[in-house]
């Protein structure tokens, strides 16, 4: 009987084994796009579905492959498909589910790419969206009509770290026999598995802690075997969204070490959270892992680590953010998260900035709001630049009281 791993193991060795012809232990990058087949009985084989195989380097990869099996298993999911990015998987997940005359609820502090397409780009096919906040298990009720197709949150979210009860809201989706598709980006399934909550569909940008070096774009859908298919055939391939093998490789390799790294991220997240928390010039903290939190407990019984995204409130708005941001020496300014670097944005003038004013103030987005993807340098240079920065600001607390 096959030994039930532990997750840093699985993460080393799920679907991976020395190459047979070399012994190679890495992955051998495969970058081919062409494929023969021994007669013609058998190519058609491989494209039905009916045997497993590769024919086409933009319907799938041998090296992207193994990743995907990885991935799925990693998750708890029956196959997953990589892409070329997280907004490839995000939307290539929306429109397996969604087509002209649907409606789909959105939580309303999703990421600004995912809002865009949402409102910009779906539109145009003749889909509609409502922004609801789905901490209220009667706002998702309310909001549901006939023609609802799809559920889409994420937890916790970007960038206020609200955090959802998915056990909750997958009951809801069941109810009503919707798809419930979860961003689980900024957990990784190390720390949280959505399938086994009850949702159906996961989408991650692979960018941030899966791959976890700031080198590769990349995304994955994990679910059933037949909306992976669908997606694969349907929509990716068709759309041109592959994830190509050299990607997929260093990927593999930035996954064998997650666990760790996602654990170091947790721990110099939660010292930094409760340094600014102590700050006189920070008004407020969100990080799951402070007992103040609003959903602390929950976050608690449905994540394994409350993870590496801190967000604050910084007292002076944009004038004190501004010049909080600019004074940084060691944590850099980028739009990215999840990798060994510390990373600062503003998200009022950099990944939120597509949202109109008065939408980014009703998602909670105010002009004072500075997100932090905590690095896995020393937390006490982290944490001494902080206050290095913070301490350029005390006039603008003076003007502020
Ligand atoms: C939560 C979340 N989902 C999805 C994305 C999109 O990922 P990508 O940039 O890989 O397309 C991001 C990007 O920052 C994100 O933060």
């Amino acid at each position: 009987m096959k030994q039930k791993w532990g997750f840093d193991t699985l993460a080393v060795h799920a679907a991976q084994h020395p190459d047979a012809h070399t012994g190679a232990i890495s992955q051998p990058v495969i970058p081919a796009v062409a494929y023969a087949f021994p007669d013609v009985e058998t190519a058609a084989d491989v494209v039905s579905g009916d045997k497993e195989g590769t024919y086409y380097g933009r319907y799938g990869n041998p090296t992207t492959r193994t990743l995907e099996q990885k991935v799925a298993e990693l998750e708890g999911g029956e196959d997953s498909i990589g892409l070329s990015s997280g907004m490839a998987a995000i939307s290539s997940a929306l429109l397996a589910f969604l087509q002209h005359g649907d409606h789909v609820i959105v939580t309303k502090d999703v990421y600004g790419g995912t809002y865009n397409f949402i409102t910009q780009l779906a539109p145009r096919f003749g889909i509609e969206a409502h922004f609801v906040d789905c901490t209220d298990p009667v706002k998702i009720r309310a909001a549901i009509k006939p023609n609802t197709k799809a559920l889409y949150v994420e937890t916790p979210s970007n960038p206020k770290l609200t955090v959802l009860d998915l056990r909750m809201i997958a009951a809801v989706a069941k109810e009503h026999r919707i798809p419930l598709i979860v961003d689980n980006t900024f957990m990784t399934p190390y720390l949280q598995r959505p399938l086994e909550l009850g949702a159906d569909v996961v989408v991650h940008s692979a960018t941030k802690y899966m791959n976890g070096h700031g080198d590769v774009l990349a995304g994955f859908v994990v679910g059933s075997k037949d909306v992976v298919s669908f997606i694969r055939k349907r929509i990716a391939g068709d759309l041109g969204q592959n994830l190509n093998a050299w990607e997929s490789f260093l990927i593999l390799r930035g996954l064998k070490t997650m666990g760790l790294r996602v654990r170091a991220h947790c721990e110099n997240a939660m010292k930094v959270a409760a340094f600014l928390q102590g700050h006189p010039l920070v008004k407020c903290v969100y990080y799951p892992g402070l007992p103040t939190h609003p959903q602390h407990e929950l976050a608690k019984r449905q994540m394994r680590g409350m993870g590496g995204i801190v967000s604050f409130e910084i007292i002076g708005g944009l004038e004190a953010g501004r010049r909080f941001i600019n004074g940084l020496r060691l944590a850099m300014i980028s739009f990215s998260l999840g990798d060994p670097e510390t990373l600062v944005q503003h998200p009022a003038t950099m990944t939120h900035f597509s949202i109109p004013c008065e939408e980014r103030q009703q998602f909670g987005i105010s002009d004072g709001l500075i997100r932090l993807s905590v690095g896995l340098e020393d937390v006490s240079d982290i944490i001494a630049d902080l206050d290095q920065a913070l301490s350029l600001c005390s006039d603008v607390r003076r003007k502020f009281g």
